[in-house]
């Protein structure tokens, strides 16, 4: 199994802290001295049979990628260099057709996401193998904790499970999904990305859906004959890129003048709402994409009032606050349900509940130039 870590986003939404040149998996956010890429790499490299990652990321994150790998002492099988981002289809693909043995079984992992629980994110990698080598294209369905309209949601055929063990563990609750977990996989009947508020509330209701987590397991061949059917055209960009590539050390460069004419387009859309192939395995592993300042202060060790403070930080009756101090002392008073972000040029104040929003300032800042 070769871990094919998607390293490409700019993570906007963590801004001031996550920039263009130095995005968010690049930093150490989560507590602790790995970063985010770094914890995704070492999250993986004790499962039996994983290789040496391969990772996908712009031109301008190399030198930063190879360092990072370099203080793991890890030597990645390559690192894939976009010239410019295209999203999350091509990237795969790229990975998929760089493999010399198209039997070959990947597992690809955004580079921004935390899991807390290994053994059990292990445990749902092992049910997914199975599928996987027999020709699934396997996700992994997180239940979900909210309507969010950011994520893919997963209808699993629960009825199709593969080989359901439950019984004395089965859980009483409300979300049939998941009452399922860690039972076995399920063939997905039908996977939506990024569904509109009132459709994730119905979802969310129903009791029938998982997210998906944003992690693939599945053979190289696979995914390229799924790409052939329903994004020929993407795959045929891919391997003019790879076939002017060019190698220098570890990195593999891709050609740009074929890069760039690839159409844009993410894994989800291209290929998993379209597929006949897809299986979901239950994850229920203390998964978070740390997408926004709120998911930090929801991984974070909150203290008895609520709180997760990094860095250098002095409060007198602050509640389920979120401070992160860079270089200075950040002292607050009376506050409830916020976030506060600062660093050497910039300070973020705003409510817990608009994280999102972030996106319009740093758009706003772009035009400013
Ligand atoms: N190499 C490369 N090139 N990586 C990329 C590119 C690219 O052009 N674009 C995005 N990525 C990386 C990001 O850095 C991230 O690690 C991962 O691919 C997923 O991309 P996101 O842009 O973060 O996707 P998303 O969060 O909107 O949605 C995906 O993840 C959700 C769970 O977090 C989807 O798979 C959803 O269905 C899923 O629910
Ligand atoms: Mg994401």
């Amino acid at each position: 199994m070769i871990p094919v870590i998607l390293s490409g986003g700019s993570g906007t939404r963590l801004w001031p802290l996550s920039r263009e040149l130095y995005p968010k998996q690049f930093l150490p956010l989560t507590g602790g001295d790995l970063s985010l890429l770094q914890a995704t790499v070492e999250r993986i490299a004790g499962f039996p049979g994983a290789r040496a990652p391969l990772v996908v990321c712009n031109e301008a994150h190399r030198f930063l990628v190879a360092e990072q790998m370099r203080q793991l002492e890890l030597e990645p099988e390559a690192i894939l260099l976009e010239p410019v981002g295209r999203n999350t289809a091509p990237a795969v693909a790229l990975a998929a057709l760089s493999q010399p043995d198209p039997e070959s079984v990947l597992l690809v992992m955004p580079a921004d996401h935390v899991i807390r629980d290994i053994a059990a994110f292990h445990r749902a990698l092992s049910i997914g193998l199975e599928q996987a080598r027999s020709g699934a294209l396997v996700t992994f369905g997180v239940v979900p904790q909210s309507a969010h309209t950011g994520y893919g949601y997963i209808r699993a055929d629960r009825a199709g499970a593969s080989s359901l063990v439950l019984g004395a563990s089965e859980k009483n609750t409300k979300h049939k999904a998941q009452s399922t977990k860690d039972s076995s996989a399920f063939p997905v009947l039908s996977f939506i990305e990024k569904p509109d508020q009132a459709t994730a509330e119905s979802y969310l209701a129903s009791g029938d859906y998982f997210w998906n987590s944003g992690m693939f397991l599945f053979k190289a061949s696979a995914y390229l004959a799924e790409m052939e059917r329903h994004a020929p055209d993407i795959l045929e960009s891919c391997r003019a890129a790879l076939k002017g590539a060019q190698r220098d050390r570890d990195f593999l460069r891709l050609d740009e003048e074929a890069f760039s004419n690839c159409r844009s387009d993410s894994i989800d859309y291209a290929v998993m709402e379209r597929t006949d192939r897809a299986m979901v395995v239950p994850l229920d592993a203390g998964w978070n994409d740390v997408g926004s300042w709120d998911s930090l202060w929801e991984v974070g060790e909150r203290d008895a009032q609520g709180n997760v403070f990094k860095g250098d930080v002095v409060t007198e009756g602050v509640r389920n606050t979120y401070i992160h101090a860079q270089q200075r002392l950040v002292a607050a008073v009376g506050l409830e349900d916020l976030v506060i972000v600062e660093t050497g040029d910039a300070v973020l104040v705003m409510d817990r509940a608009r994280t999102q929003d972030v996106k319009q300032i740093v758009a706003r800042l772009r035009e400013a130039g």
